[in-house]
């Protein structure tokens, strides 16, 4: 019998394993700069370098490896979206920092980012236990600090100057979310989709 792939829902997403065959999909439209000026390089990466962080991270465990990636699927047609990740989690702490990157510039604002982060906030406070999560996001990516905010992060503070992004040392806004808060939303026994 075949192995379910999907165990969390959200509205739109689907979160999953993330798979070796998952490749293909994942450098289609990892080296675009629409996508990539956001995050921390935008650096084209090789297949090869990509086979290498797949085989990471497919099999990185929260507890063992300090790390939980993901990946987004459409709940509606299985796409595969793009990835989402807990990582540097603290035992002694129970806390995480937050990364997510929808790779095709075309699938941008459609409401996927909020739903992914918002399903693995859940994981992140129903199933793993952490206590709290936190970001570093570019002060001028309004598009994820609207995400964030809508799936329940607040903003904190800002490191000034802190990422060297497009030519510029700019401001860096930290936002975090934290247990008592997201069950406020989802308490106990609540889900996110179905
Ligand atoms: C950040 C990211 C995950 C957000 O996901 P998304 O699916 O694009 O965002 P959503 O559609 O869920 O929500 C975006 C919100 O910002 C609004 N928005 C869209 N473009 C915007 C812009 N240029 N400026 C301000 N707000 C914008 C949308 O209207 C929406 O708000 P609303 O629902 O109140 O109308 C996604 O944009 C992404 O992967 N971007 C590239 C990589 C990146 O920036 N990663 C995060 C690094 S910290």
């Amino acid at each position: 019998m075949e192995q379910p792939r999907i165990m969390y829902y959200g509205e739109k997403v689907c979160l999953r394993a993330l798979e070796l065959s998952d490749l293909d999909d994942i450098t289609e439209h990892w080296n675009t700069y629409e996508t990539r000026r956001f995050l921390n390089s935008a650096i084209p990466n090789s297949r090869a370098s990509e086979s290498e962080w797949l085989e990471k991270a497919a099999k990185s465990r929260p507890w063992a490896d300090g790390e939980l990636v993901l990946a987004i699927e459409d709940k509606g047609t299985g796409d595969f979206l793009g990835t989402v990740s807990l990582f540097d989690i603290s035992k002694q702490h129970r806390r995480a920092e937050f990364g997510i990157a929808i790779h095709n510039p075309e699938n941008l604002g459609k409401g996927y980012g909020t739903d992914a982060t918002t399903v693995m906030l859940w994981i992140a406070f129903h199933v793993l236990g952490l206590n709290g999560v936190y970001l570093y996001t570019l002060i001028h990516n309004e598009r994820a600090q609207r995400a964030y905010e809508k799936a329940g992060f607040q903003r904190v503070g800002i490191f000034r100057q802190a990422m060297f992004s497009e030519g510029a040392y700019t401001d860096v806004l930290m936002m975090d979310v934290v247990r008592d808060d997201f069950l406020e939303r989802y308490p106990p026994g609540s889900r996110t989709g179905s």
